[in-house]
């Protein structure tokens, strides 16, 4: 017989089931609770070219259909994409009268911001790039992450991959037992899918980057929600799961690429220490990057985290950023209690929409290893544990039964009970 407990759960579930949310029409031929990625040399070789050759991916595994996507490496509303029926339709379902009224940012010829008649020192529009501003001044804004909490914790993050040639980095993040968080590009998700597959196989908290990696308060509310949204779709596409989480390419969120994020149910990440790894060769010597890495380190343990940890910007980008972290890693192992990724240290367990993949809370995180937190361990001690899979799996098709017809029908099953109760 039905209780009224069972009478709540469905008439909660059918208010929830009343809007079909834009993830939902998604597709994907990866289970990302069972992924096994083709051996082929790139998936398997340690040689940069071999790695880096580009593949025709198994349709079976990653569909790829060109008149449904923007193209690679350029704004995502470029190739007209943004005149489709499907992004169309998700333009017109955002309230855009709603949007706050800030002015789309310019470069000066050198590449840097122009910051020109902006009130710097009121920063109406919350905007980092100016401020390092991470509470947004609106509303109804998801406020930004940009450190773990908990004292001694180094939140491991890694930005632009997948890259072609990350198997020895990733080989070597499996071995020491480490989750990071991975800010993906959209383009170099098209272009290397088994590369994204690789990352949730492995159990790193994948999070999005957006669609070619741009000054995002530079981009149109229209350019904003195509490099959102196409992003989005690539890492459902190549690994069945569609992140909450965003980082903005140097840092450059305001007000108004927040609000859009927003409007998808995403919350930017930033950070609190940059290791300038992405500089090197670029204004930067690899000496100055190693030196930034070596103090973040020596903060571990000289008090300076001692109340909080940390999020530290690092990436894939190539051979030069992976060999510095894979030469760092042990250094930080042994100086931080905590190496872990942002959805663990924030106590995010579920960091994707669809809920079938969780996360370890922090607490969890400690629970797993009883040498988690002891610093002096072996290098692996403080990875924590893995992502599991959860019982909700089994049962996330219902997720995806969003129609108003569903959400009747639901209705309807609850006042049968009632009235069998
Ligand atoms: C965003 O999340 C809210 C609350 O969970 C939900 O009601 C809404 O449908 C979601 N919107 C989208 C676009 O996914
Ligand atoms: C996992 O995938 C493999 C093939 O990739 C398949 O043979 C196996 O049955 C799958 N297991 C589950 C539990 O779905
Ligand atoms: C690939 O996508 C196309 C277009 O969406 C569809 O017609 C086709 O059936 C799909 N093929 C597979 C193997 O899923
Ligand atoms: C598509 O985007 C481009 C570039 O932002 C813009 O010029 C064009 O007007 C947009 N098209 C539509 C139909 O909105
Ligand atoms: C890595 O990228 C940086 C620019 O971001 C560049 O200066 C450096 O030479 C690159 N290293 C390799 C090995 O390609
Ligand atoms: C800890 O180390 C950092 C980096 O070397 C340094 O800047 C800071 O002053 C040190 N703090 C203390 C309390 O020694
Ligand atoms: C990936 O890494 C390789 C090797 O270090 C580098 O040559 C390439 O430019 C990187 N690719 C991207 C898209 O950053
Ligand atoms: C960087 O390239 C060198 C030379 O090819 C190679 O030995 C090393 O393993 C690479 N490092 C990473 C992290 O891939
Ligand atoms: C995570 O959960 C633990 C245990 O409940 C709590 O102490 C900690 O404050 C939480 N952290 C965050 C960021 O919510
Ligand atoms: C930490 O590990 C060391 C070396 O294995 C051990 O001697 C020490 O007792 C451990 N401390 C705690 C608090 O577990
Ligand atoms: C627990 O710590 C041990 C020893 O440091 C390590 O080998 C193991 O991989 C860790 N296990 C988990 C689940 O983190």
């Amino acid at each position: 017989m039905f209780n009224s407990v069972t009478v709540a759960v469905a008439l909660v579930q059918g208010i929830q089931l009343a809007t079909a949310a834009y993830y939902d029409s998604f597709k994907s031929g990866v289970n990302p609770l069972n992924i096994s990625i083709p051996s082929i040399p790139q998936t398997t070789s340690y040689d940069l070219a071999t790695e880096c050759t580009s593949y025709v991916p198994d349709p079976s595994l990653f569909n790829f259909t060109a008149s449904e996507w923007p193209t690679v490496w350029q704004t995502a509303t470029s190739n007209g994409i943004n005149s489709s029926a499907e992004f169309t339709t998700l333009y017109n379902s955002i309230a855009w009268a709603n949007a706050p009224n800030i002015p789309v940012r310019t470069l000066n010829t050198d590449g840097s911001m122009n910051t020109a008649g902006y009130d710097v020192v009121n920063d109406p529009n919350c905007w980092w790039t100016v401020s390092g501003c991470t509470v947004p001044k609106l509303a109804d804004v998801n406020k930004d992450i940009y450190q773990c909490p908990e004292p001694a914790t180094w939140g491991l993050t890694y930005d632009d991959g997948p890259n072609c040639s990350h198997n020895a980095f990733y080989d070597f993040l499996q071995e020491k037992n480490l989750k990071a968080s991975m800010f993906y590009i959209g383009s170099n998700v098209m272009d290397w899918p088994y590369g994204a597959m690789r990352g949730v196989r492995d159990g790193h908290h994948i999070a999005s980057h957006t669609w070619s990696h741009q000054y995002m308060t530079t981009l149109t509310n229209q350019e904003l929600l195509a490099e959102f949204y196409y992003t989005q779709k690539a890492i459902h596409l190549a690994t069945g799961v569609t992140p909450r989480y965003w980082r903005a390419p140097y840092g450059d969120v305001d007000d108004r690429v927040r609000w859009i994020a927003s409007q998808l149910n995403m919350t930017c990440v930033l950070w609190d220490y940059d290791t300038n790894d992405w500089a090197v060769g670029e204004g930067e010597t690899l000496q100055q990057v190693q030196t930034a890495y070596s103090n973040f380190i020596q903060m571990g343990t000289n008090g300076t985290m001692a109340s909080s940890g940390n999020i530290v910007l690092t990436h894939e980008i190539n051979n030069t950023t992976m060999q510095l972290a894979i030469d760092n890693l042990p250094n930080v192992l042994s100086n931080y209690k905590h190496v872990t990724n942002v959805a663990t240290c924030q106590n995010i367990t579920y960091p994707y929409f669809e809920q079938t993949i969780s996360f370890p809370s922090f607490s969890q995180y400690l629970a797993s290893n009883s040498s988690a937190g002891n610093a002096s361990t072996a290098t692996g001690g403080a990875a924590g544990s893995s992502p599991t899979t959860s019982a909700t799996s089994t049962t996330s098709g219902a997720l995806s039964l969003t129609s108003q017809v569903n959400a009747g029908l639901m209705v309807l099953m609850a006042m049968v009970a009632i009235a069998v109760n």
